[in-house]
């Protein structure tokens, strides 16, 4: 079994004086492990996850992907690895308003470049996604649970290795938010992505394979 996500005495402060978010945090998550993160408003998850996933620093400490340490790559090896390594979905989708739902998900390609290539499979994702339907459709003409839908394939389109994914559920009623993770429990079985999500809802944590739990930016338990 080799390490996907690993993270070494990370600290993370922000301002001045400096407020300690995240103290002496280490984790280790195998390739093909589907985790959720778990804790109190506060207790530093999203820090954490823009961390592990390459979207901010840690003050210090050490995180590695795939083995790389990320305090060592230059910024071409960082960008090449977001886009394609590294998926992520926020608690609010963000997608274009001025794009369609075909063009937000395969946006992320545009800037690699196999943007036609990708088309297709993105056309297989909503169909999956049960937001086939949306494909010419503006953000603004989507449910929040079909927008969110379209922002998960986005994050998918490039098949990384590793899909972070911030309160993806947050915003949605109970159907659409059973629908994400029912998504995300295929993507992890179907292809073997690596899942660290973070969730207020102890049902979605209790389907996952192992759960983190934070307190005051510390990691209290592991289960
Ligand atoms: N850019 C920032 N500047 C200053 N303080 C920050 C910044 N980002 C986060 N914090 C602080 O770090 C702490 C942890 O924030 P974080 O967003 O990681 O919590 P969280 O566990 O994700 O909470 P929630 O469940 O409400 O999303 C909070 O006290 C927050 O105010
Ligand atoms: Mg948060």
């Amino acid at each position: 079994m080799s390490i996907g996500i690993e993270a070494e005495k990370i600290y993370k402060s922000f301002g001045e004086p400096a407020q300690i978010v995240l103290q002496d945090v280490s984790l280790s998550i195998n390739v093909g492990d589907f985790v959720a993160l778990t804790g109190k408003s506060g207790s530093g998850k999203s820090t954490l996850l823009y961390i592990v996933s390459g979207l901010d620093f840690p003050s210090s400490g050490d995180v590695k992907l795939s083995g790389k340490s990320l305090q060592q790559m230059d910024s071409k090896e960082l960008h090449a690895l977001r886009n394609h390594s590294i998926g992520f979905v926020f608690q609010f989708h963000y997608l274009l308003p001025e794009l369609t739902g075909l063009e937000n998900i395969t946006m992320p390609a545009r800037k690699t470049g196999n943007h036609k290539q990708v088309e297709e499979y993105a056309l297989h994702l909503m169909d999956s996604f049960s937001v086939f339907h949306c494909k010419d459709k503006f953000p603004s003409q989507m449910s929040g649970g079909e927008g969110q839908r379209v922002a998960i394939a986005r994050a998918l389109v490039q098949k990384p290795k590793f899909l972070f994914a911030d309160e993806p559920t947050g915003n949605l009623d109970t159907s659409n938010g059973d629908k994400v993770m029912d998504i995300f429990k295929k993507i992890n079985s179907d292809d073997g992505t690596t899942i660290l999500f973070v969730t207020h809802d102890p049902d979605y944590a209790a389907t996952a394979n192992q759960r983190i739990h934070m307190i005051d930016g510390k990691i209290a338990e592991i289960s």
